[in-house]
């Protein structure tokens, strides 16, 4: 039986003390579980991704990740486990160039150099990034600093990936590539984003917020199609699933 999977329950969170913005979530997702987190502005996707990776400690309730309870003294433990893609990639890079980033957390666990570069190399051909090997993250475009933040996770072959908006800012082509990516990931994988596109083309499963809760928790092809639910909740239907899709719209989506 396999031992990744995460089990929330009951949590609630605010960052400020009488304002809650999550309330009362549970979830539980398996090891093959490929789940789409989607909701309007500011529901708490972010938030809700953040506490699974130990980031918004301060929570009630309970979240465990393969049966270890998300807290300060496991959060080292937690995080070799779960590769956690920020929405934000100034939060997440934090090193002189792409190399050292990417090749931060496998010489962290203390792997040989030459594994290292062996992964790094990998998580470079993979994202398609090679040519910036040796940039500096400053120096980069928002797109390229996202495409090193996904590598930057590769490289630590998680057995979770947690992804907040990883297709914000990517071309066609890297975005086609991260859909790509991410079905060749056999493990869990949660993604919070409001690219509907990519959730259908990458998520079995879809988990729809609002307003800090969880309104539905079910099957994507079932909640994107959906129309009075997703307008009910701030939402529209995926582009490709619009009329209008074609006629006026310059998005990338349409078939992967
Ligand atoms: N560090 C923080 N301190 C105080 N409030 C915060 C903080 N981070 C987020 N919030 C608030 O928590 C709420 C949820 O934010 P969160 O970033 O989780 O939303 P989201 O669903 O990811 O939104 P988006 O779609 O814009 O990324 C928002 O009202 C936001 O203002
Ligand atoms: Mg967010």
């Amino acid at each position: 039986m396999s031992h990744i999977h995460i089990d929330v329950e009951n949590v609630s969170f605010g960052y400020e003390k009488g304002k809650e913005i999550l309330r009362e979530i549970s979830l539980h997702a398996s090891e093959t579980d490929s789940i789409g987190i989607i909701g309007a502005n500011g529901v708490g996707k972010s938030t809700f991704l953040k506490m699974l990776v130990g980031l918004n400690l301060d929570f009630t309730g309970s979240i465990r990740i393969e049966e270890i309870p998300v807290e300060k003294r496991t959060l080292a433990q937690i995080r070799s486990k779960i590769g956690y893609v920020f929405q934000d990639s100034d939060s997440q890079l934090f090193m002189n160039t792409a190399y050292e980033d990417i090749a931060f957390a496998p010489r962290n666990y203390g792997l040989p150099e030459a594994e290292v570069e062996r992964r790094v190399e990998q998580a470079l051909a993979m994202t398609g990034i090679g040519h910036l090997r040796e940039k500096q993250i400053y120096k980069m475009s928002g797109g390229e600093k996202k495409l090193v933040s996904i590598a930057t996770i590769l490289s630590m072959t998680p057995d979770i990936i947690l992804m907040d908006e990883p297709s914000i800012a990517l071309d066609p082509r890297n975005r086609r590539n991260l859909i790509r990516i991410l079905n060749s990931f056999a493990h869990l994988k949660i993604i919070a984003s409001h690219d509907l596109d990519l959730v259908l083309d990458t998520c079995e499963r879809t988990v729809l917020m609002s307003d800090g809760r969880i309104v539905k928790d079910g099957r994507t092809e079932e909640i994107l199609t959906d129309q009075r639910l997703l307008e009910e909740h701030g939402l529209e239907l995926p582009l490709r699933l619009q009329k209008s899709y074609g006629k006026n719209s310059a998005h990338p989506g349409g078939k992967n």
